[in-house]
């Protein structure tokens, strides 16, 4: 996909459409709209006078007209993005996107977008570009026939009057993240038999040699020598050899706290078949997904490395597949941690917060003082908030509220459930010292946070349950079905905001 940036008016643009977004109940002579209106004959305030398109967010409307003087589009589609209160440089992205996918079906290859005023143009091009990338995406790699093989191939931003180094800066920071977030979807999507631990491992350290990352990946031999027993354990019943990606963002010169680095963990299970504690054969291909929170970090460490912000991030993703064999961990069997807890496996299905619980205590031991661990952890989160919200828990308030805050600017939704001694009295074992399960039906998300925070030192922890949100069931307006690349505009919002 190419894109470029015009600082004059989208008379410049040599495309085939234009796309514009319209607010809620705005009126064809609103400033931004004569011009446009005019080029159409009218035709904008001939489709709002009929009521036909009111602006609401998602609505689309493709105008036709005879190309006229300098401009050489014949398509003018108009995207409602809802009130003008609301409008946020993460509507750009949601409008990019939406415009990208109905003119690919339509076999437009080049439009020009007009983000509205109200975002900086630095902003309204990263966001245009990282909605056009992400948008593109689809789930049908292994598909032989019958492929989506439609693309829009060139994008330009208009923001008449801009300077041509924000329009490049956007654009470049754009490329940067929409790739990155299409990469993680891309790892989720893998199924199990092409993605195994080793080969997350692969992708992983090609990824760090292409941007200049560290990376190091320990293996069964090393992660037992340092005593990671709760994660080897998950690994026993399966053929594939469990892997941890460490990956490691150095800035060329750090504004950071003495001694402070952010900790980046993700929950890479390439296939959780429950174990011995078997999940019902119902749905079970879904646990493909289960590795999404170390993709997610896979994707968010290429991000950081391109966008080089001035604060040192380091990653860590527990890659193990949870397979039934006669090797495998059951329900009774005691593990004890690299921290030196010893834990009760109750149910083998629990198996994320098992693996997670060596890497947050491998990732303090490597120096981080904040820790955000993502995970397809709970079915229970998915019961608690669908496919809206993330469930955010953890060990310090601000810290959170910070994470929440970076998400709400990013258009992502977190929700924050309680975590209290009283729920980590819950997880007491009668012969260890904690065990892997809560009470049946109850808190189960918030059973899997308690758990993990017993491997947490000092560093601020926050625990991200991405299992409702890391991917969507169906496609919408702005992106295909399938993996979504949650929380990575989050994250990467969060690493630039504390530099
Ligand atoms: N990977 C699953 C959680 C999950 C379920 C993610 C459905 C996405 C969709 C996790 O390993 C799991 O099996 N959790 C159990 C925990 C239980 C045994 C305490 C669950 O949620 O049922
Ligand atoms: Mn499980
Ligand atoms: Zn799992």
């Amino acid at each position: 996909m190419k894109f470029q940036g015009i600082t004059g008016g989208f008379t410049e643009a040599n495309v085939e459409a234009l796309a514009v977004a319209v607010f809620k109940g705005e009126k064809a002579a609103s400033a931004e709209l004569k011009e446009l209106d005019k080029l159409t004959g009218g035709l904008i305030a001939e489709v709002m006078k009929a009521e036909e398109f009111k602006g609401d967010a998602g609505q689309t409307a493709l105008l036709r007209f005879a190309a006229k003087g300098a401009v050489k589009a014949t398509r003018l589609l108009l995207v409602g993005v809802g009130d003008k209160a609301e409008y946020r440089s993460h509507s750009v992205a949601a409008l990019a996107g939406t415009a990208t996918r109905y003119l690919r079906k339509r076999n437009v290859k080049s439009f020009a977008l007009l983000p509205r005023s109200g975002v900086s143009a630095v902003e309204a091009a990263q966001q245009t570009v990282c909605g056009a990338i992400t948008s593109q995406f689809e789930i049908d790699k292994y598909k032989t026939k019958d492929k989506n093989n439609k693309a829009v191939t060139s994008v330009v931003v208009c923001i008449d009057g801009s300077k041509p180094a924000d329009l490049k800066t956007g654009i470049s920071r754009g490329q940067a993240i929409g790739d990155s977030m299409n990469l993680t979807r891309d790892l989720a999507n893998e199924p199990a038999n092409i993605l195994p631990p080793a080969e997350m491992a692969k992708r992983a350290a090609a990824m760090a040699k292409e941007v200049g990352l560290k990376c190091e990946i320990l293996d069964e031999a090393k992660m037992t020598k340092m005593g990671m027993g709760s994660l080897m354990s998950v690994s026993y019943g399966s053929a594939q050899p469990a892997k941890m990606i460490v990956l490691k963002y150095t800035p060329a010169k750090s504004t950071a706290k003495k001694g402070e680095m952010l900790a980046l963990v993700g929950k890479g299970i390439t296939f959780d078949t429950g174990g011995i504690s078997l999940k019902p054969g119902e749905n079970m291909d879904a646990m493909k997904y289960d590795m999404s929170g170390g993709a997610t970090v896979i994707g968010a460490m290429r991000a950081i490395a391109l966008l080089k912000p001035t604060v040192p991030v380091l990653g860590v993703v527990a890659a193990v597949e949870n397979m039934p064999d006669g090797a495998a961990s059951r329900p009774s069997d005691v593990v004890t941690a690299m921290n030196g807890k010893t834990i009760e496996i109750l149910n083998t299905d629990a198996e994320g917060r098992l693996v997670l619980a060596d890497a947050v205590a491998y990732a303090e031991k490597q120096g981080a003082t904040q820790i955000i661990d993502m995970a397809t952890l709970t079915g229970a989160v998915i019961i608690a908030l669908g496919d809206q919200n993330t469930g955010i828990m953890g060990n310090d308030q601000k810290f959170i509220a910070a994470i929440i805050a970076c998400g709400k600017d990013c258009g992502e939704g977190f929700w924050q459930l309680p975590v209290s001694a009283e729920y980590s009295k819950q997880i007491r074992s009668d012969i260890a010292d904690i065990k892997n399960i809560g009470p049946r039906g109850k808190a189960g998300t918030i059973m899997g946070a308690v758990f993990i925070q017993e491997f947490i030192d000092k560093a601020k922890w926050a625990h991200l349950d991405i299992a409702g949100t890391a991917w969507a069931d169906g496609a919408r307006p702005h992106q295909a079905k399938g993996p979504t690349g949650v929380a990575i505009r989050t994250l990467l919002n969060l690493v630039e905001k504390s530099q």
